[in-house]
């Protein structure tokens, strides 16, 4: 079974086409990318493949079911962090949100040791107490993540988790999402994500290009900025 099949997916939101036959298939614990210009479709995709947005024509299936029956195994960390920093909310109870469900009010002792145990896992712990206004950009979207993975979805997809953060902190979170062993799915405005170690990347400008992530043969010992990253890109035809 794939984890994600998406099969001659078309998508308007209104008169015009924002995404056009796209194809592609993800198997279980696979990394894939999505990359692509502003306004190409890529949060467009993400959205149809939470559930959030149902195709205009063709199909998408997680874990071969459609993406809302099988949304409790999808772990999402959005684009645009809406929560007021203003809230005195802390650590803990935005990590404890992942465990809410529909029709259910209060948190158990599980649900508890689970959010502690993630907390300790992406080594932000010590933060637990502490108001989400009073972290760095990098820690806040380490909760954010926390707060994704503690329901232990099979699947988890994030849209530009490393926007506005500072270079050493892109550097911890691609490092975190290259180490999960689950399905994932990260949307990407940085190509320097195409050094991990990713299976598939799927350039997305209303129509998709997908690379298997070896064929793009990055060598690993060599270093590579990011102008360099675009003529190697460009040899592959991305048209980025
Ligand atoms: N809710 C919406 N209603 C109408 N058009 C939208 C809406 N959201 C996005 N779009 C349009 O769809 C296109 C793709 O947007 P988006 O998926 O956000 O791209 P990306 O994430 O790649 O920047 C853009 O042209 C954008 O203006
Ligand atoms: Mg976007």
């Amino acid at each position: 079974m794939n984890a994600v099949e998406v099969k001659h997916l078309y998508f308007k939101y209104e008169n015009e086409w924002v995404l056009e036959d796209i194809n592609f298939t993800l198997k279980d614990k696979e990394f894939m990318t999505i990359i692509g210009p502003n306004g190409g479709g890529k949060t467009t995709l993400l959205r149809i493949l939470l559930g959030f947005l149902k195709p205009t024509k063709g199909e998408v299936k997680i874990y071969d079911k459609s993406p809302k029956e099988n949304r409790t195994l999808i772990g999402y960390v959005p684009q645009h962090t809406n929560f007021s920093l203003d809230i005195p909310i802390t650590v803990f109870d935005i990590v404890l949100q992942g465990r809410l469900q529909k029709g259910k009010f209060f948190y158990s002792k599980k649900d508890k040791e689970k959010a502690i145990k993630i907390l300790k896992e992406l080594k932000i712990e010590k933060f637990k107490d502490r108001k989400i206004k009073d972290l760095s950009g990098g820690q806040r979207q380490k909760v954010l993540i926390a707060r994704a993975l503690v329901s232990e979805p099979k699947i988890v997809m994030m849209d530009e988790p490393t926007s506005a953060i500072d270079p050493k902190g892109q550097k911890e979170i691609l490092d975190l999402i290259e180490n999960l062993d689950i399905t994932r799915i990260v949307v990407s405005h940085d190509i320097k994500i195409l050094l991990r170690k990713v299976d598939k990347i799927a350039y997305i400008h209303k129509k998709a290009v997908i690379h298997e992530g070896p064929k793009l043969n990055i060598p690993k010992d060599k270093h590579f900025c990011e102008v360099e990253l675009i003529d190697f890109l460009k040899e592959d035809e991305c048209g980025i």
